[in-house]
């Protein structure tokens, strides 16, 4: 009995210093809000919006809640983020929509290749019933979501030219954790490898893969076209990210604390995305200022990508719901 008593006021004690005691930076009574991400650079979107989310609760919330930013993995990697908030060692996230694979498969649907001819049909289908339904998909883990962060759209890089998908024939690129990245890439005669973000730079120096899929805004802000031949402007397929806390968290808070920050996490998240596009540009003038090479399809070319991949949609129809697939598509 004394030793559970113990091991209660142990807990007890930690809780309310996660919650309610002062840490860097933040003062001492504040809610204390960690906002862990793998980004990094000061260019690329997710910073931003990160930071501007911190910037603005610290001011209007002074004294009632402190967000402290943690970028690059240096709180949590991109396999960790997920269990650190349900365990509350971590309050708010941003994770790829690629990432969610054993909580969901409906959010496989941002995965599938050429279902989003750009960001701006992406915008759309997130502001739709069913993009805003998807932000409840995960409620019965413990997962809110306050809204979708937009990236970019993905292109490829590899250790050689990309200019149809059977030059990639035989390759190991690197995916995230995603189902449907992998089959895409197996789509290709080409081998799927996943591994967390922070590892990619290196697997690319030392040949554990030989290319990777992403945005402007992370192969310049993590270098990656350092230790690639070039980059083709596939825009296969959509990096956006679930700006999330955990339910218990959120509920946690005083109603007046939380209507507050719920507010200006939708300015944050209105904000974000209509400055992604500029970001997305400025990182490929920045790739190709840095002697990046980037090889831009024709049409005949774009064409086979896009029925080289095609038959992954068929594949995760009756994961993601054909419902969710067709108003995707329809955006
Ligand atoms: C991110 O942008 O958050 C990471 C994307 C990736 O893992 O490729």
């Amino acid at each position: 009995m004394k030793k559970i008593t113990l091991a209660l006021s142990a807990l007890a004690l930690s809780l309310s210093a996660a919650t309610a005691s002062a840490s860097a930076g933040c003062d001492a009574g504040e809610v204390v809000a960690k906002l862990s991400h793998v980004t990094g650079g000061t260019t690329h979107p997710k910073v931003v919006a990160a930071n501007n989310l911190a910037d603005r609760v610290n001011k209007e919330l002074d004294g009632k809640m402190c967000v402290e930013v943690f970028p690059n993995s240096t709180l949590f990697g991109d396999s960790k983020e997920l269990e650190a908030l349900l365990l509350g060692d971590v309050q708010i996230l941003a994770p790829s929509l690629s990432k969610f694979g054993s909580y969901t498969r409906k959010l496989g649907v941002f995965d599938l290749p050429f279902i989003f001819k750009d960001m701006d049909a992406a915008i759309r289908f997130t502001n739709s019933k069913t993009g805003k339904d998807l932000l409840h998909s995960m409620d019965d883990v413990g997962f809110t979501g306050l809204g979708y962060w937009m990236s970019g759209m993905k292109y490829f890089s590899a250790n050689k030219p990309l200019l149809v998908p059977s030059d990639a024939n035989g390759l190991k690129f690197r995916v995230q954790t995603s189902d449907v990245a992998k089959a895409m890439i197996s789509a290709m005669g080409a081998s799927p490898q996943p591994l967390p973000f922070a590892e990619v730079y290196g697997a690319l120096q030392t040949g554990v893969v030989d290319g990777q899929e992403n945005t402007w805004s992370n192969i310049y802000t993590k270098k990656f076209f350092e230790v690639q031949d070039s980059t083709t402007e596939t825009s296969h397929q959509l990096l956006a990210y679930f700006f999330m806390t955990s339910t218990d968290w959120l509920e946690g808070l005083d109603a007046d604390v939380r209507e507050k920050f719920l507010a200006i996490a939708d300015d944050v998240t209105q904000e974000a995305n209509q400055s992604v596009k500029a970001a997305e540009a400025a990182n490929r003038d920045n790739v190709v200022k840095s002697g990046g090479k980037i090889n831009v399809l024709t049409a005949a070319q774009r064409a086979e990508w896009v029925n080289a991949m095609k038959p992954v949609w068929s594949q995760f129809e009756s994961d993601i719901g054909a419902d969710i697939i067709k108003a995707a598509a329809g955006s």
